[in-house]
């Protein structure tokens, strides 16, 4: 039987790659994206898509109860990733991010209740590793696992975390079919240029300098995005409802061996970097153990290893740059820069 999936957020960097994915890896598939178009929701990230009978688009927030209860009628399944998504707009302006990561996830599970009251349809919340705060720089051996508690630093991560608090709420209470996932940074083609490896990217193809946060020495863990997809698909068809899911690449890279990388890449030295004043409540070091869902769903990443992985990527922006040079203008700061000036 066909399976019918309800994605939010798909016109945005993974929910875009999680279409193309699905629909390349699952032929019985179909998906609805429901996507409000937020500065970052690109429906020209999908335009090789018109016509495909298997997907549809639907332009519409998560936060109208009635359009998000008749389209999980409509649908199986629901993978859930629409959110404000950029820890520097969080810190500038909170309040979109919880509107959208809180109310909306609230008000989705509310449209889950009311659509499927027998609690059949699974639905995968998806998270980010962000949720637990930071780790050490000097100990790493320690790494976060499901087990570790929640201690958000940023109003981006206080955010997911209030949202991951929901759904385990709405599973405890209601007892839904719901999963969580919590990942760890991804990069890959269609991500918005405000994040560091499309940003340092575009930045070099213009002749731009790249803008490293403080000393250059947090630690990010990187993923792929597709296979981040191929890990929600997992959770979508084996994970145990009421269950988390670290996902991670085991990959840790510190900015400064990442900048190093992308110039090394794109044949640029050392000027190019301009050391700027750091985040605000900069997280140290991000580190996933993905130790369970490889035992219990058999995932391990097999598209993340550097560097090829990033090569691949950084040959996708030289390649795509009409798609990043319309979302990117050709005065772009970027949106934290333009707000603190003068970095
Ligand atoms: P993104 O900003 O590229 O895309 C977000 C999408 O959600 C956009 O298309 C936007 O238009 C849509 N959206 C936002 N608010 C909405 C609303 N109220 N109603 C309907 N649509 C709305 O983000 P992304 O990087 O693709 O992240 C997707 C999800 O994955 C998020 O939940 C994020 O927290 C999570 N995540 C991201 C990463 C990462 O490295 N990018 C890592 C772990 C988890
Ligand atoms: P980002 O891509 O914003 O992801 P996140 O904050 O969710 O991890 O940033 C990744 C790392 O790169 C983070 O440590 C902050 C740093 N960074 C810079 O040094 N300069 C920049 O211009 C940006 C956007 C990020």
């Amino acid at each position: 039987m066909s399976t019918r999936i309800l994605l939010t957020g798909g016109a945005g960097f993974i929910g875009s790659n999680f279409v193309r994915f699905v629909l390349r890896e699952r032929p019985d598939c179909s998906i609805i994206n429901l996507d409000s178009l937020t500065y970052s929701g690109n429906p020209e990230s999908l335009s090789d898509l018109d016509g495909e009978p298997r997907y549809r688009f639907v332009h519409g927030n998560i936060l109208d109860l009635e359009l998000t209860t008749e389209l999980i009628k409509e649908c199986d399944v629901v993978v859930h990733m629409a959110a404000e998504s950029h820890v520097d707009r969080s810190i500038i302006d909170a309040r979109p991010f919880i509107e959208s990561n809180v109310l909306g996830t609230q008000t989705l599970l509310d449209a889950l209740r009311r659509a499927d009251p027998d609690n059949t349809k699974r639905f995968v919340h998806v998270s980010t590793d962000e949720v637990f705060g930071d780790l050490p720089l000097d100990q790493l051996e320690v790494k976060f696992t499901e087990a570790t508690p929640f201690a958000p630093s940023s109003p981006y991560s206080a955010s997911k975390a209030g949202s991951d608090m929901i759904v385990r709420a709405y599973c405890h209470t209601f007892g839904i079919n719901a999963c969580t996932t919590n990942c760890s940074n991804n990069f890959g083609p269609y991500q918005f240029p405000e994040k560091v490896i499309p940003l340092f990217v575009t930045n070099l193809i213009e002749g731009k300098k790249v803008p490293l946060y403080g000393d250059g020495k947090n630690v990010r863990d990187w993923l792929h995005v597709e296979d981040h997809c191929e890990a929600l698909l997992a959770v979508l068809e084996k994970g145990a409802a009421g269950e988390t899911y670290c996902i991670g690449g085991n990959n840790e890279r510190s900015n400064l061996e990442l900048t190093h990388s992308i110039l090394a890449a794109m044949g640029k030295d050392e000027s190019s970097i301009e050391y700027v004043t750091d985040r605000l409540g900069h997280d140290r070091r991000y580190a996933i153990d993905a130790t369970k869902i490889k035992r219990d769903l058999g995932w391990e990443p097999t598209r993340s290893a550097w560097p090829g992985a990033l090569e691949n990527t950084i040959k996708w922006y030289v390649e795509n740059e009409t798609w990043w040079h319309r979302v990117k203008s050709g005065e772009y700061l970027s949106y934290y820069e333009k707000q603190y000036g003068g970095r």
